[in-house]
């Protein structure tokens, strides 16, 4: 693991309970924190086995290990700016990752940390965690088996309350580095969580924006980057497409989700609703999936990433977990190990793919609005 250590840190934890969830993986090596001394001193803390003074130290002294010994891939949990160095670093001598999102600060970045995992066939998946909540994969297969017709229009939301005022003067730890470029990157609700709701058009919908216009307000006063984000897209496919976020929805409380409309069909998704999985076709009753592994629905694709029989909750960290399953069965499936086969979570491609709407976001919302062209593939 890279980054995610130290008492005020957040998203490191999720990470290290989905890990050992299933207790097929363990947590060996760490370069927790970005000073040394608190790095080695956070390994020692969390019961790391081999603590690391930074990032780089790490993929160089694991590179030298012997392959039985050596980390099988990397979580990179860091802010933006420091995601592109160590997934780079890790893909040039052959270790696998699994990256935070944004996939990295620029897409020019991007682009060449793709370069790298392409080149080495890495095992890579960006952290998509919504991407992990089955019902949210069974609306994937259910698009993709046709099940919605064609598709006209899809519709995203990610509403957040918790930067509806400057959190960032209370030296609140994740305010501090979201709402500033040089960490960030470009766009800050957009980066953060619009990408999010964009993942849902690409990963639900198998579908990627190709123009947008975008509004990006910084609501409150006195911030470089957007905390509210609204884009109108058109599709691949002629297909419209609105994805919305934000970090100044008073009262929100990460209640993001999708509406997948189709010319047979509609799929309706809430994060309030995690387990439910909504179909409306015309002239018949709405019908409800609801998540559980002993429901005849569900797909071989999804059913070993179900742990509990209908009724009893699997919520985010099973969500997060089921990323880590996915590159660990991939891993496992390389090296002929018996595992499952792993689904299509979100990969470099989509990483990439991400910044280039972000960037086509931002380049829009400097000029009023206008319509631009996203970077064709990344
Ligand atoms: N997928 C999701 O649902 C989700 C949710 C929350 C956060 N995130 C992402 O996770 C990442 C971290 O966010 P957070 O909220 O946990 O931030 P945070 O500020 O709480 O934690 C960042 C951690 O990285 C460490 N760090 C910073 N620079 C480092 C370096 N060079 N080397 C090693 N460690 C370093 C810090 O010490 C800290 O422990 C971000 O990219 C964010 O977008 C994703």
């Amino acid at each position: 693991m890279v980054g995610g250590g130290g008492p005020q840190s957040f998203f490191g934890a999720p990470h290290r309970r989905a890990i050992v969830l299933d207790n097929s993986a363990e947590l060996t090596a760490g370069a927790l924190r970005s000073k040394p001394d608190e790095s080695m001193a956070a390994a020692r803390e969390l019961y790391f086995t081999r603590g690391y003074p930074d990032w780089t130290e790490m993929i160089r002294s694991e590179a030298e290990l012997p392959e039985s010994q050596r980390i099988d891939y990397v979580t990179i949990v860091t802010p933006n700016d420091a995601h592109f160095g160590p997934a780079a670093a890790a893909a040039e001598v052959g270790i696998g990752i699994l990256c935070e999102k944004p996939l990295t600060r620029t897409l020019d970045e991007a682009r060449r940390l793709r370069a790298l995992v392409l080149a080495a066939e890495l095992p890579f998946v960006v952290a998509h965690t919504y991407t992990g909540y089955p019902m949210v994969m069974l609306a994937r297969e259910m698009v993709r088996n046709g099940d919605l017709g064609e598709i006209r229009k899809v519709e995203t939301w990610y509403p957040q309350g918790w930067l509806a005022t400057r959190r960032e003067d209370e030296g609140h730890k994740q305010a501090s580095w979201r709402v500033d470029p040089v960490k960030a990157g470009a766009s800050g609700c957009g980066g953060d969580i619009g990408i999010h709701a964009y993942e849902f058009v690409r990963f639900v919908a198998g579908l990627s924006a190709v123009r947008l216009m975008a509004r990006m307000k910084s609501i409150v006063p006195g911030r470089a980057l957007d905390d509210d984000f609204t884009v109108l897209a058109e599709l691949n496919n002629g297909a419209i497409a609105t994805i919305t976020a934000s970090q100044i929805t008073t009262g929100a409380e990460n209640d993001n989700g999708f509406r997948v409309i189709g010319t047979s069909g509609t799929l309706l998704w809430s994060h309030a609703r995690f387990d439910l999985l909504e179909q409306s076709v015309p002239d018949r009753p709405v019908r409800l999936y609801r998540q559980g592994s002993d429901y005849s629905y569900v797909p071989a694709s999804i059913r070993p990433y179900l742990r509990l029989p209908a009724g009893h909750p699997e919520g985010f960290h099973e969500a997060l977990a089921n990323l880590h399953r996915t590159i660990e069965w991939t891993i496992r499936q390389s090296r002929g190990e018996p595992a499952p086969a792993p689904f299509e979570h979100p990969g470099i491609a989509d990483g990439v793919a991400g910044m280039a709407f972000l960037e086509a976001a931002v380049s829009s919302a400097s000029q009023d609005a206008a319509w631009v062209e996203v970077p064709r593939g990344g």
